[in-house]
């Protein structure tokens, strides 16, 4: 189902959070000893289906910590994200060693958002693209647009370690490509203002799924076209 959410050198494993999944390694459980069955629920899916990708790569059972801010910390030598819904939870994991510099990937239901959200989070070229839509489309693309941007706002995460609004980037689909583009609004960090960083986007009746890998050498040596890429204008070293 996720098949072509990323290049094959991401491996990438998802499931139901509600499900009976093992406990967390010991050193992570710590960080939700005094969560809800829910978070607890989440939490640990979110790890083992981040084992299950990295055993797609051949990397060893390691323990993702998190960060005081919640940040996961990956292994060495790997980058990676994780997300959730109610019903749904996607891990991806990628080698560092595959020039790639970060990941972000992001889940929500194929639903509208609640009310007045849409009007925060877009900027007024998405409202406009927005309106010429029907009213059936207009409320999951203004959900893939927020999935669109959860995503690129980890996948930066993870170079400049910033937090910033929805006003940062602004975002625009390549419906026949399943693709999207994320352009800077401000500077943040090492990124320019008009700077415009790649992802791609699946839909499912149920579930938006939206992932987006920075600073990859490896796409442009597999020959991707130029929106494949993330970080086009990014000094990859
Ligand atoms: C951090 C944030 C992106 C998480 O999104 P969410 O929809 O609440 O939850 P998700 O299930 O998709 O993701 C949660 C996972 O993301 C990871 N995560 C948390 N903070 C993160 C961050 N700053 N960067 C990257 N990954 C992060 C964690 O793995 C977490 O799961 P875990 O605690 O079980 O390990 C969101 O809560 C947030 O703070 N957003 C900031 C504002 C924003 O998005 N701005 C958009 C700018 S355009």
């Amino acid at each position: 189902m996720l098949d072509g959410l990323f290049e094959p050198n991401i491996a990438v494993a998802y499931g139901d959070p509600r499900a009976n999944w093992p406990l967390a390694l010991p050193q992570e459980e710590a960080s939700i000893r005094h969560a809800v069955v829910k978070r607890q629920g989440e939490f640990r899916a979110g790890r083992a289906l981040a084992r299950e990708a990295m055993a797609k790569l051949d990397l060893g059972p390691a323990p993702i910590l998190s960060a005081e801010d919640r940040v996961p910390i990956w292994p060495d030598g790997m980058v990676g994200s994780i997300s959730h819904c109610d019903d749904f939870c996607v891990a991806a994991v990628g080698r560092r060693a595959d020039g790639l510099m970060a990941i972000g990937v992001d889940v929500e239901p194929a639903e509208a958002l609640p009310e007045g959200v849409a009007d925060e989070i877009c900027l007024a070229d998405e409202k406009i693209w927005l309106g010429k839509l029907d009213d059936r489309e207009r409320p999951i693309f203004e959900r893939l647009i927020f999935c669109a941007k959860e995503s690129a706002y980890k996948c930066q995460y993870g170079v400049t370690g910033q937090l910033f609004g929805f006003d940062a980037l602004c975002v625009h689909f390549d419906h026949a490509r399943f693709q999207y583009e994320a352009r800077f609004m401000r500077a943040i960090g090492p990124f320019r203002i008009g700077q415009t960083l790649f992802g791609r986007y699946v839909m499912t009746e149920k579930h938006l799924v939206t992932g987006m890998a920075l600073g990859s050498d490896a796409f442009s040596r597999a020959g991707q076209s130029e929106i494949g890429r993330s970080g086009r204008d990014w000094p990859l070293a």
